[in-house]
């Protein structure tokens, strides 16, 4: 167990999804955003900086900050606050810069 400082108020009220986060199978709610999960993880990073590789978490929750962003689905710079969780969504942590060839 880890000692996140984020939790579930009521983990019983809404119907439960399977996301993966970095391949590793994690439980959520329908309606909760991908951030809100992130940031119960021992490891809350969402991304690295581009320059320093500095690691950033969510933090504003409300689409401003940009620090939220992920790859969701193969998708990057997602900002992971403004994203619903969906059964069986892959997320991964975003390294660096953004690859702009796919
Ligand atoms: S947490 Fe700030 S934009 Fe998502």
């Amino acid at each position: 167990m880890h000692a996140s400082l984020f939790r579930k108020i009521d983990p019983a009220r809404r119907a439960e999804v399977t996301l993966t986060v970095a391949g590793l199978p994690v439980a959520a709610q329908q309606g909760e955003s991908v951030a809100a999960v992130l940031l119960r993880q021992a490891d809350a990073a969402s991304r690295t900086t581009p320059v320093h590789g500095s690691p950033r978490a969510p933090f504003c929750m409300m689409g401003v900050c940009f620090d939220c962003m992920v790859v969701v689905d193969g998708v990057a710079s997602t900002q992971s606050c403004l994203v619903p969780v969906r059964d069986g969504m892959a997320v991964e942590r975003q390294n660096g810069r953004r690859s702009v060839l796919s």
